[in-house]
């Protein structure tokens, strides 16, 4: 019997003999990098929704937290036995553990034969040959620091979507204490502009008209480049040229960057979507520090303050994390303040993860897991009414729908603001912009009707 893997894995439209399955941990970044692969593999390989049927399964893995890792291992557990009823199959592991574990992964999994970081990825044909021809347990996770990613000149492998992520920059030179992006991703490197517009002209053909611009730190971008372009400037390059095809969103931002020049663009160009994505990470000014965040709250709420301003309409969303080390009661409660000050649209919140090789690690006043779960739900609790509330202003309201796809008997289609909803109607709509009159608000999605 087949089975179907639906979960974290994405069917890319591709011709070659052989047959690859692509699985994805992780952020939206893996996800554009899982397609990256796809077009790598292009002529060799066909995408097979089977794992059963793959000659290669390539999982890109994410070590942000330790419970993307553990996803990791219960998998390649599994795929112990497939490769012991079909030892041609090649399995490769990709992203972020890789870079981390390197070769100590084939101690621990011997039936893995590739392991790949994400700056080598682009190096996958090269790496797969050498395994046709013999080679054993490969592994290719050197981080150069004058790495350039490179341009594949090569269709885009079609995914049939109507929303696509780019990356127009990797790494980060940011050094936040908890994280551990700087030493699995390396340094920040921005893609020439030209790569990218040509890249976006490819996927509006595809028939996409929503794109998401990813970077750990886009606020960067252009940085190192050969052209004289920033942040701003790459936005306003892409409204110009595509302004009237595309809405256009980006993520993610540090708040100590956010540029008074940014925070004009959300009034100006009109295919920049009313959405910003703004992790604040904690309320604490003293957590902060000890985070090496390089902002108070004062001067993030001052931003977000300017923001609403030009743009009252404008989704605000965030990324928290509780009980960092030394994060007293008073701290959080000053997180919960923040909440209510500030009411998120959306917030999404994690119990800090110790990461190996950050500097966190060292810090003393670890704060208990049963502590940590407490404060979690404490404040998932607020930010479930919260983001009700603040849904609940659409009700009643008209608002721009572009429609995504087909979920059940429903439509699924996005506001600028980045809401989810759902709507009654045929699937000749996929794709279109709708005028939708939203009647019920709830968690996270709104329910809505088609105005003809
Ligand atoms: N523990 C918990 N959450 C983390 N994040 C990053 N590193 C950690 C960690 N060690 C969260 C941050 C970041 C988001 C992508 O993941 O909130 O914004
Ligand atoms: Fe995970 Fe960060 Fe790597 Fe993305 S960049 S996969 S979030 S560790």
């Amino acid at each position: 019997m087949k089975s179907l893997v639906t979960e974290n894995h994405q069917v890319f439209v591709s011709k070659g003999p052989k047959k690859c399955h692509i699985i994805t941990f992780g952020c939206q970044m893996n996800e554009y990098d899982s397609k990256t692969m796809a077009q790598l593999l292009m002529d060799d390989y066909q995408q097979t929704p089977f794992l059963e049927e793959a000659d290669l399964i390539l999982i890109n893995t994410c070590s942000i937290r330790e419970k993307a890792e553990h996803k990791l291992y219960s998998l390649l557990g599994r795929l112990k036995r497939l490769k012991k009823r079909n030892p041609t199959l090649k399995i490769g592991v990709c992203g972020c553990v890789a870079q981390q574990l390197g070769e100590r992964l084939f101690e621990r999994m011997a039936h893995v034969d590739l392991v790949i970081g994400p700056q080598g990825l682009y190096r996958l044909p090269i790496l797969l040959k050498a395994l046709e021809e013999g080679e054993k347990h490969i592994t290719d996770t050197t981080l150069r620091d004058d790495f350039d990613i490179p341009f594949i000149d090569a269709p885009l492998p079609r995914v049939g979507d109507v929303r696509a992520y780019l990356t127009i920059m990797q790494g980060c030179n940011n050094f936040c204490t908890y994280c551990i992006v700087p030493y699995v991703r390396g340094r920040e490197v921005s893609r020439p502009s030209e790569h990218i517009m040509k890249e976006i002209e490819g996927l509006i053909e595809q028939g996409v008209k929503d794109i998401t611009l990813l970077g750990q730190n886009v606020n960067s971008y252009g940085r190192g480049l050969n052209e004289n372009i920033d942040f701003t400037g790459l936005l306003k390059k892409i409204e110009k040229a595509f302004g009237k095809d595309i809405r256009l969103r980006f993520t993610t931002s540090h708040p100590k960057d956010l540029s008074d020049e940014l925070i004009d663009c959300f009034k100006e160009l009109q295919s920049l979507c009313e959405h910003l994505h703004l992790p604040v990470q904690s309320g604490s000014n003293s957590v902060l520090k000890r985070m090496n965040r390089h902002y108070t709250i004062e001067a993030y709420l001052e931003k977000l303050e300017k923001l609403r301003s030009l743009c009252p309409e404008i989704t605000i969303t965030t990324d928290l994390i509780v009980g960092f080390p030394g994060e007293s009661r008073d701290d959080f409660q000053k997180t919960m303040e923040l909440l209510k000050k500030v009411r998120y649209d959306q917030a999404f919140a994690f119990k800090y993860s110790e990461r190996p090789g950050t500097p966190a690690v060292n810090f003393g006043q670890k704060v208990p897991e049963e502590e940590k779960s407490k404060r979690l739900n404490e404040l998932l609790e607020l930010q479930n009414q919260i983001g009700l509330e603040q849904y609940k202003k659409l009700e009643g309201k008209v608002v721009e729908v572009l429609v995504e796809g087909v979920k059940g008997d429903q439509l699924v289609g996005r506001t600028r603001g980045n809401h989810i909803v759902n709507i009654e109607g045929e699937s000749e709509l996929v794709g279109r912009i709708m005028n939708v009159y939203i009647e019920k608000a709830c968690h996270h999605s709104l329910n809505g009707k088609v105005m003809h």
